[in-house]
């Protein structure tokens, strides 16, 4: 019996107060879609989902986070019974050092956010890889396969899916997605106007090829 598969998907969301949050635009469709095409290939699988509209891929087990250190924990609490880990989710890289309680009020001047940055949960990950296969997401404005190549290195990972943001800052909502997958070998391709589904497709072929799991 194969290893389930995890795939984490969707923003991480990083409360300030009661009522604000820092995030970003992911929907979480690249995830889900994995997740649903592993399953659709008899894998058990596990989503971990930061706050999305999705529902859930039928027969996926979801486990629902809302920050990167909820997300982290779930994540390493899931890693050790999975042969592959598929990591879709755009975590955000810092929170509020200090949360609040209750709703800050306006007092008719500027605010100042102090934000630490979050734990790398996937370098996490590359550190105790222990034969599992890692796949990593890069999302760039600028330079896509240089700094896809230095996250595959020092993420410890087995490919990489980096992705330019577009024109009009699309990338998370645009449903054809163009992106360079570049394997630990060094092996690159690039895979123009596909939809998120076949693109799905086209991933899991290659995280499954480099075996083990
Ligand atoms: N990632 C993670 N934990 C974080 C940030 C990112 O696990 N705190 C994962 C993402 O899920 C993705 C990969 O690392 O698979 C790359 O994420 P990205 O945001 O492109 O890169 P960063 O490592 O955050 O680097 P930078 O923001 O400087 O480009």
């Amino acid at each position: 019996m194969k290893r389930p598969v995890l795939v984490t998907a969707g923003p991480t969301r990083e409360k300030i107060d009661p009522i604000r949050f820092i995030s970003n635009y992911s929907t979480g469709t690249f995830g889900y879609e994995i997740a649903r095409e592993a399953k659709a290939r008899g894998r058990g699988v596990i989503l971990i989902s930061g706050p999305t509209c999705l529902e859930a891929p039928r027969g996926v087990r979801r486990i629902s986070v809302e920050s990167a250190l909820e997300m982290k924990q779930a994540v390493e609490k899931e890693f050790k019974n999975c042969g592959c880990v598929i990591m879709a989710a755009a975590v955000s890289d810092w929170r509020v050092k200090t949360q609040v309680s209750t709703k800050i009020k306006r007092r008719g001047k500027g605010k100042v956010l102090e934000l630490v940055e979050n734990p790398d949960i996937l370098a996490g990950l590359g550190r105790h890889k222990a034969g599992k296969i890692l796949v990593g997401f890069a999302l760039e404005t600028g330079d896509l396969e240089k700094n896809a190549a230095k996250k595959l290195k020092t993420k410890h990972l087995d490919l990489i899916v980096a992705n330019r943001l577009g024109k009009k800052g699309r990338a998370f909502s645009d449903n054809k997605t163009s992106v360079l997958m570049i394997d630990k070998f060094g092996n690159k391709r690039a895979i123009n106007n596909k939809t998120k589904k076949e693109l799905a497709k086209i991933i899991l072929d290659k995280a499954l090829s480099l075996n083990i799991g």
